[in-house]
């Protein structure tokens, strides 16, 4: 799904059914509860920036926990794949989201900062240089905290996603090589917590949660400004 040239019907159609695979398996309900929903306020508006935000289904799903628990959050979300963009875009706007083509380099060269910073399934997908330069750019960007949740390489992971996208072997499903096959590519590129932390530089720590593996920096207090274009 990353050749710029990938059927787009294929491509739409696979960051819809990311909805369902990271609501099944990336844990953000958990990562909410325990590590974001403490720094939120209702009278204070906190601001989140997600990097590698493709369909964007993440985002909105902590936008819409923050309003359901009545706590201001305020995100950027940002993809530099114009086709991740396009199609988060086109869906219902989501009150408190915006969108922004961009790589986290950009933000840290624009001077943004946000209180939180956030990822998912980003990490494995990126090369050694890639991923040091994604690390130091999250630490440049937060003021309270950064997690990158990420899938944690095993048997059982690759054997259960292989079971649960059985149904999309069958006929009829162009975006099934995206949503299997490179999810279980995916699933062999990615970190157990110990090769994790043998990357992490100092002031990052790792932690674990079923399947998965989330590397975490927590940074002191301070304000923050966020920012960009609202869509
Ligand atoms: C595997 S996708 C994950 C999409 C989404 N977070 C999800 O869980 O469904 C990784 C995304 O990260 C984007 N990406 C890679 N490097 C990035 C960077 N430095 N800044 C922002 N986005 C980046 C890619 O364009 C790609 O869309």
């Amino acid at each position: 799904m990353d050749d710029p040239d990938c059927d787009a019907e294929a491509l739409r159609r696979t960051y819809g059914a990311f909805v369902v695979v990271n609501r099944l398996v990336a844990g953000w309900r958990a990562v909410y509860v325990r590590r974001l929903r403490p720094l939120l306020s209702s009278s204070r508006t906190t601001t989140l920036l997600d990097i590698g935000s493709g369909g964007g289904d993440v985002p909105r799903a902590l936008a819409g926990w923050a309003a359901r628990d009545g706590l201001r959050l305020d995100i950027t979300a940002i993809d530099p794949d114009p086709r991740a963009i396009e199609f988060a875009t086109a869906l219902p706007p989501v009150p408190g989201v915006r969108f922004r083509a961009l790589r986290s380099g950009d933000l840290v060269a624009e001077g943004a900062r946000f209180d939180v910073v956030t990822s998912n399934h980003l990490l494995h997908h990126l090369d050694p240089d890639a991923l040091a330069g994604l690390l130091a750019d999250s630490a440049a960007l937060a003021l309270r905290l950064v997690v990158h949740d990420d899938i944690a390489r095993s048997r059982l992971a690759y054997a259960g996603y292989w079971a649960l996208t059985l149904p999309l072997t069958r006929v009829g499903r162009p975006h099934a090589p995206f949503v299997r096959d490179d999810g279980l590519v995916s699933i062999r590129r990615s970190f157990t917590p110990t090769e994790l932390a043998a990357v992490l530089p100092t002031g990052w720590r790792v932690e674990t949660a079923p399947f998965r593996v989330l590397a975490v920096r927590e940074v002191g207090t301070g304000t923050r400004t966020g920012g960009g274009d609202r869509a």
